[in-house]
């Protein structure tokens, strides 16, 4: 088996060797129609005929993975690809450390794995379905075929998840493959199973901002699992972690031609004072405050998708050798966590205190500090674009306090600052926090969709470089 280069000849490209695992390849070829449908009903509304310019893997070498060709999205080529097996891989933590790592699921944390699995799977299918609409108000065909791009990607995605459920996982994986595909994002009787992945995506502004923030918990968790002692899964989500870098830069930098925009606007009308809302918005751009509300919003949503600071779960499948710590090869540590503190931030007596609790509860916390680093250096990034207009604001991301749902800070009402409010004050003002109905009102009314190639809406910059390096004029999508 070739464990480079893909396998186009059956219906599901592969490098797994699925032509000679019949069973496999026939419980896939089975869930395929149901996937199709899925991908139909809640995939990118008003433009599966279209012909759109996309990047399909053609191999999993890091060097020219990728092919670029039009294709309609529903004849996209999803499909099982692996990063190369490393030869003679180890379980690198946990009460496993340094045994030979696993080809095959271990039976006492096989419910452990499943849960992970599934839930990590939960989340491709929900933000394809979140985004479903924005084709219709694209700023670009540039942006749109972004968008799409992002989101065959999170096709594969669940794809990926299914293909371990359906090869390592017996009946019950068949069964959770399956609910992969009735749950429905937002949906009051089977909605996704994370919080952030049932938040609308409204606009473009958010659909940048949830590909900066929640993608990058993807990045995180994906990480987390890449370090995973049952190999299939670490090779997975090492392939998964190529595809993710550009979603990540679709949400950054979609953020600062934003930033740029208003920035060039505010220079061209001779405006310096960024909180002089009013005449910003007449310029047809959008202002710098209600971008950082909308920061606010999607920064905190997903820190809730790291749990609970203190987390049984989270020690238990360190300890089983099952999902590691980011960058777990660079720590310089024992690896196994028995001992050692590591600082979390708690509410004691209504106030945040930082205390020390046992490493291994707190591998969430952890993990959201260096999810926290990540999200600074591109709020620095957005903060240079500003600069370079000699604009006097800066972006800063909330306290991780703030408007948050789950773990430690659930129950107060802090303010940005990490100042907790009570709930009186919190109603009063948090429209200066998180994006009102006017604000909303306001970038739903700049939504209208420029599909001119070359062309861009009045509210965000051209971007520096086409994608597969085209001219500014080079037809993304063509309509049908
Ligand atoms: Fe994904
Ligand atoms: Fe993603």
């Amino acid at each position: 088996m070739d464990v480079i280069n893909v396998d186009y000849d059956g219906m599901i490209p592969n490098n797994v060797g699925l032509n000679q695992d019949i069973r496999v390849r026939k419980a896939l070829e089975k869930w395929h129609p149901g996937y199709l449908d899925w991908w139909q009903d809640m995939g990118p509304e008003g433009f599966q005929q279209s012909l759109v310019y996309l990047r399909t893997a053609v191999s999993v070498d890091p060097k020219g993975w990728a092919k670029f060709d039009y294709v309609r999205m529903p004849e996209y080529k999803w499909g099982i690809l692996l990063a190369p097996q490393v030869e003679d891989r180890k379980v690198p933590f946990g009460i496993h450390r340094g045994e030979k790592a696993w080809q095959e699921v271990p039976g006492e944390h096989r419910a452990m794995l499943r849960r992970l699995i599934v839930i990590q799977g939960d989340t491709e299918p929900a933000s394809v379905e979140q985004q479903r609409h924005l084709g219709k108000t694209a700023p670009s065909l540039y942006d749109m075929r972004n968008l799409f791009q992002v989101n065959v990607e999170e096709g594969r995605h669940l794809w990926a998840m299914v293909y371990l459920l359906q090869k390592y996982f017996g009946a019950d994986g068949r069964d959770e493959a399956e609910a992969l595909l009735q749950r429905r994002s937002g949906d009051p009787d089977t909605p996704r199973m994370l919080g952030a992945f049932n938040e609308k995506t409204p606009d473009w502004l958010s659909f940048f901002m949830f590909t900066t923030f929640t993608d990058r918990d993807g990045k995180m968790q994906l990480e987390a699992l890449a370090q995973s002692g049952f190999d299939p899964l670490s090779r997975t989500c090492r392939f998964m972690l190529t595809e993710e870098a550009h979603h990540m830069f679709v949400g950054e930098t979609g953020v600062t031609r934003i930033v740029e925009r208003t920035c060039q606007a505010m220079r061209d009308a001779g405006i310096d004072d960024p909180y002089d809302i009013d005449t910003v918005r007449r310029l047809g751009v959008i202002d710098l405050p209600t971008v950082q509300k909308k920061a606010n919003l999607h920064f905190s949503l997903s820190l809730d998708l790291f749990g609970s600071e203190i987390s049984t779960n989270a020690a238990n499948a360190f300890h089983a050798g099952v999902k590691g710590r980011f960058r777990e090869e660079r720590i310089k540590d024992d690896h196994q966590l028995e001992g050692g503190t590591y600082p979390v931030l708690r509410l004691v007596d209504g106030e945040i205190a930082q205390q020390d609790v046992p490493a291994l509860s707190a591998l969430n916390m952890r993990l959201r500090d260096d999810y926290v680093t990540d999200c600074n250096a591109v709020a620095g990034r957005w903060n240079r674009a500003i600069e370079a207009f000699n604009v006097p604001f800066q972006f800063k991301l909330p306290h991780v306090a703030f408007h948050r749902h789950i773990g430690e800070f659930a129950e107060i009402k802090a303010d940005p600052d990490g100042n907790n409010l009570g709930d009186a004050e919190w109603q009063k003002r948090q429209g200066e926090f998180l994006p009102s109905d006017s604000d909303r009102d306001y970038i739903e009314g700049l939504m209208q969709p420029q599909y001119e190639p070359g062309q861009f809406a009045g509210w965000i910059s051209p971007p520096k470089v086409g994608i597969d390096n085209k001219p500014g004029d080079f037809e993304y999508v063509k309509m049908a």
